[in-house]
């Protein structure tokens, strides 16, 4: 097993605040890999007093030492992914030989985008980012998609698009030429191609040099395409076992699995959410714009409720998460009383387990804890000791009612806003 890498993964339906562990963590890391998912995926990091967006390119990429991947198991949105590089080239970040991109990866299409928002305004509607991503990866497990690969190997783009196009006309009725999308995509090609590299070999040679590996998870466990709130979920493998799939990296591989939780939980687009805040329980909380829990990608509102440990539990399961990170504590320094679900009740029965199917997950009724709020700001706290006794009770109930031990906690969004229990990597 080697201790060199860390996988960091997502607890609850995205959002959690991966971003800002990540950067934390790629201060040390030597290499930062992003396995699963495409520019659905979103976060900001303020550096150097400067804000970053980032969908697709690993926020590592900030730090001159790091080289960062694109996995084989993502889709890439090349007009995205260039869009990307030219911010970065603005903000006069060199990166030139430090982001590579596997072969295998799929790409996006414009027909992928279009056939996304078709669904999105028919009954199927589950509140996608209407980016293609669920469409590009059914072409893929159709045995249809177009990769990277593809994309560098004229004969093979002009074959596999003459073909495709003609069926996505037909399905979206619509009047795209294969002729077009050749040009634009042999443009991108030409851009792409000093990226494109054996990303899969790379990362097996520098776990054997035991150099620091940062496994990037992107969206959270709970949309997992398998094992989340299906079929409200996105259309990749966003729990650990993705970053095997999507990396081509042995388990053995994965050193630790930091899992990410916010104090409380929240949702973007549609489905189940047995712990959204009631009516009586919303002017409990700060609001929105408070809680800065309005979506980077897409701008929509963040859904909010109180933590869910049922739903927690079976993530960390799903992940064999080895230790936790708690974000956005001091979201609740103002609280005056803060409710943990630590059940469902179910068809007259409570139950720990969380269910598979879609209707029960809409019954379930979430059985409460109360705790006391701390009402006292803790922004300002860089030590566990330090924190009030009823947070430091919050996060010890956490570690007990989940099993696995808190290793970081965040009091706010700048990097130094953050309180280490353990170090990691
Ligand atoms: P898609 O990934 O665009 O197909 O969207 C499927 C579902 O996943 C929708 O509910 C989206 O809101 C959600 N989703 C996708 N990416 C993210 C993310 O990075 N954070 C939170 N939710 C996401």
């Amino acid at each position: 097993m080697s201790q060199h890498s860390i996988a960091v993964i997502g607890l609850q339906w995205g959002d959690e605040g991966k971003g800002k562990v990540i950067d934390l963590l790629s201060a040390r890391a030597q290499h930062i890999a992003r396995a699963q998912g495409g520019n659905n995926a979103g976060h900001t990091i303020v550096a150097g007093g400067k804000e970053h967006r980032f969908h697709l390119v690993p926020s590592g990429i900030l730090y001159p030492h790091t080289t960062c991947y694109i996995g084989g198991g993502t889709v890439v949105d090349p007009k995205s992914l260039i869009a990307e590089l030219e911010e970065l080239k603005k903000s006069k970040i060199a990166f030139a030989g430090r982001l590579l991109i596997s072969a295998y990866a799929h790409l996006i299409f414009p027909y992928h985008k279009l056939l996304d928002e078709k669904t999105e305004k028919g009954a199927g509607a589950i509140g996608t980012t209407k980016r293609g991503i669920g469409p590009c990866y059914t072409d893929k497990a159709a045995r249809v998609g177009i990769r990277v690969a593809e994309l560098l190997s004229p004969e093979a783009l002009r074959a596999a698009l003459r073909r495709n196009v003609e069926e996505k006309n037909r399905e979206l009725g619509s009047h795209l030429k294969w002729e077009d999308l050749l040009d634009e995509y042999s443009r991108y090609a030409e851009i792409l191609f000093p990226f494109v590299g054996p990303v899969e070999d790379l990362l097996y040679e520098a776990s054997s040099r035991k150099e620091k590996i940062l496994f990037e998870g992107a969206q959270g466990t709970l949309l997992d395409v398998t094992f989340g709130t299906y079929p409200f979920v996105t259309s990749s493998c966003t729990f650990a076992g993705g970053i095997c799939s999507g990396l081509g990296v042995g388990p053995t591989k994965i050193g630790h699995v930091l899992g990410i939780a916010k104090a409380y939980t929240t949702r973007v687009g549609g489905g189940p959410f047995p712990t959204e805040l009631s009516e009586e329980d919303r002017p409990l909380f700060p609001d929105n714009v408070a809680s800065r829990e309005i979506g980077a990608t897409t701008g929509r509102l963040r859904r909010m409720g109180w933590l869910d440990l049922v739903l927690l539990r079976h993530a960390i399961r799903l992940n064999g998460s080895d230790s936790l990170a708690v974000m956005k504590l001091d979201i609740l320094d103002n609280v005056r009383e803060i409710k943990v679900c630590t059940g469902y009740r179910l068809h007259g029965k409570v139950t720990d387990r969380f269910p598979a199917l879609l209707e029960d997950l809409e019954l379930v009724e979430p059985v409460y804890e109360v705790f006391p709020g701390w009402m006292t700001p803790t922004h300002h706290i860089a030590a566990f000791g330090d924190l009030p006794k009823e947070a430091k009770g919050y996060i010890q109930y956490l570690e007990r009612q989940t099993g696995v031990p808190v290793s970081l906690i965040s009091v706010g969004p700048e990097r130094e806003r953050t309180i280490w229990v353990k170090q990691l990597l």
